[in-house]
């Protein structure tokens, strides 16, 4: 099947023939240069639904740093081929000006509030990140309309917005089950991402100190370790090295997500670590509270 990426009025229209043909649709959204952890959720969306469609924007809303929207990596022909072989059947696209037709300039888009989930953390170290988001996602939702979206965990705080904002839209008649999927990791254990081609090789090693950080608060979790501030102190021991600049090394309560490190013995938890690396900002999480052992 050879795609074409139509703007997000025709994507609209593909999506509501589907629903009329009864089919169901998974839907992917993406900032493209696409990895082995996207075509996981388009394996995983295809899997659940009769057709899966992808999106491709590159959000300039959610850039709190402009250096990084113009680094942010892009390889638009190499994701084509990717989803053709994948066999997606819809990959969209647009612009700004399409997925906002009522505002002139980017300024006029109403600011929202992108609820609790987005305080801390990432709601801290990169203002505006989540809200931008939050608006972006909120537009390609409308676009597709009711269907299963699917998102990695691998941005954890990202997937707490969303699964409210769904919730939110649900209220006015859109539909959409968000379903998150398990991080895909190098074999290092470093989280796949699309700013991974920024690292050298040289900064592989250390990247892959992250996950080993995550891992040992699971394991202190697993010996009985209750408290935040002391699961926190283990990965931040870990983390220790000279090129590695951590900004938050954190653990919160999944399901009761506070700006600050919770106060209380918690009885499920989530560890989060993002970092900066040769340039590079690296996120990842782990949750402690389950029996899985990654
Ligand atoms: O996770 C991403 O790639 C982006 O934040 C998303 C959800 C596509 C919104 O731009």
């Amino acid at each position: 099947m050879t795609l074409h990426l139509p703007a997000p009025l025709s994507a609209s229209q593909w999506c509501n023939e589907q629903r009329l043909l009864q089919k169901s649709i998974g839907y992917v959204p993406t900032m493209g240069a696409l990895h082995p952890g996207h075509l996981s959720l388009i394996e995983q969306a295809q899997r659940e639904n009769d057709v899966c469609c992808v999106s491709i924007f590159v959000n300039p809303l959610q850039f709190n740093d402009p250096d990084d929207l113009i680094g942010y990596p892009s390889n638009l022909d190499n994701d084509i081929r990717l989803l053709e072989s994948a066999g997606c059947h819809m990959v969209y696209t647009g612009t700004l000006g399409e997925f906002f037709p009522e505002v002139e300039d980017i300024h006029q888009i109403d600011s929202c509030d992108p609820g609790p989930a987005a305080k801390g953390l990432e709601g801290n170290y990169r203002p505006g990140h989540l809200q931008g988001v939050y608006q972006i996602v909120e537009r390609l939702f409308t676009t597709v309309g009711d269907c299963r979206a699917y998102f990695g965990e691998k941005d954890f705080q990202q997937t707490l917005v969303v699964k409210n904002l769904a919730e939110k839209m649900q209220q006015t008649g859109t539909n959409v089950e968000v379903i998150v999927c398990p991080t895909v990791r190098e074999p290092s254990g470093l989280a796949m991402s699309s700013r991974n081609t920024k690292l050298g090789d040289a900064h592989s090693c250390t990247a892959a100190l992250i996950y080993k950080a995550l891992g040992k608060a699971k394991s202190a979790w697993q010996q009985g370790i209750r408290v935040a501030e002391k699961l926190e102190d283990i990965m931040l021991d870990t983390l220790q090295h000279p090129d590695l600049k951590v900004e938050y090394a954190a653990v919160r309560d999944p399901n009761g997500w506070t700006e600050n490190s919770p106060d209380y013995p918690l009885k499920q938890a989530q560890a989060l670590i993002a970092a900066h690396l040769g340039g590079v900002r690296l996120i990842d999480n782990l949750c402690l509270s389950d029996d899985l052992l990654e």
